[in-house]
C-alpha cells in the first residue's frame, strides 16, 4: 500500500462528487456539492480538506472548514475495499493537525442518523455524542426544500418536549 494524505485540490472535486455519490451514509446536495460550490468551499477553507490517494487513485476523502471558532467535517468516506485500514483515521489525523495550527479546538461532524459504522469509527475516535443540541436548517431559497421542513414544534410536544423548550 502506498497511500499519502494530500490537501483537497480543485481538480479533485469531479473525482470526489463521483465517489461520494457511490458512497452509502452520505447525504449530497446539488447545490452546495456541485463543483462549483465546492470549489468556493475549498477557496474559503484552504487547505482543511484532505484526500487519501493510492497509485494516483482517491480512495477516501473528507471536507473540513471553519469559521474562526468551531470547525465542521463533511463527507468523510473511505471506498470500500480501503476500510478498516486506518484510512479515515489518517485524513481525520490530518485535519486535526491543521485544525490545531490554526487555533481550532473545537470540530462538529454531522453524522446521518442511524448510520453505525460512522457512530462506530467516531465513537473509536473519542467523539462526545451531542444529546443536548438539535440541528435546525434554514433554507434560504424556499423552492428548494419547502417540502422537507414542517411543525416540527408540534412533533416535539407530542413527544413530551415541553413550553420551555426553545431552539438555540
Ligand atoms: C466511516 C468510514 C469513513 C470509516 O473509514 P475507515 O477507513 O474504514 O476507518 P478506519 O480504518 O480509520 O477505522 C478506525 C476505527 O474505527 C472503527 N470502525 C471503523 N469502521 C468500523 C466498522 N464498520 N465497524 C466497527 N468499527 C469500525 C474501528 O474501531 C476502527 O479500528 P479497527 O479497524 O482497528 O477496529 C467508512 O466506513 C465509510 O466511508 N463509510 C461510508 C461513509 C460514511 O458513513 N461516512 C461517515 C460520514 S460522518
Amino acid at each position: 500500500m502506498n497511500r499519502i494524505i494530500r490537501p483537497m485540490e480543485d481538480r479533485d472535486l469531479v473525482a470526489c462528487i463521483a465517489f461520494w455519490r457511490d458512497t452509502d451514509g452520505l447525504v449530497l446536495r446539488e447545490e452546495s456539492d456541485c463543483p462549483e460550490a465546492l470549489g468556493r468551499f475549498l477557496q474559503r477553507n484552504h487547505g482543511l480538506s484532505f484526500v487519501a490517494e493510492e497509485e494516483g487513485v482517491i480512495v477516501g476523502a473528507v471536507l473540513c472548514g471553519h469559521d474562526g471558532r468551531r470547525a465542521y467535517l463533511y463527507h468523510l468516506a473511505v471506498r470500500p475495499d480501503h476500510r478498516r485500514t486506518r484510512c479515515a483515521t489518517a485524513l481525520i489525523d490530518t485535519v486535526w493537525l491543521v485544525l490545531k495550527a490554526e487555533g481550532i479546538t473545537r470540530c462538529h461532524a454531522y453524522v446521518r442518523s442511524r448510520n453505525l459504522t460512522a457512530m462506530q469509527f467516531w465513537d473509536r475516535c473519542e467523539a462526545e455524542l451531542r444529546r443536548d443540541i438539535d440541528v435546525l436548517s434554514f433554507c434560504l431559497d424556499k423552492s428548494e426544500t419547502a417540502a422537507q421542513a414542517g411543525p416540527f414544534i408540534t412533533q416535539l410536544r407530542s413527544q413530551g418536549v415541553g413550553s420551555w423548550w426553545m431552539p438555540y
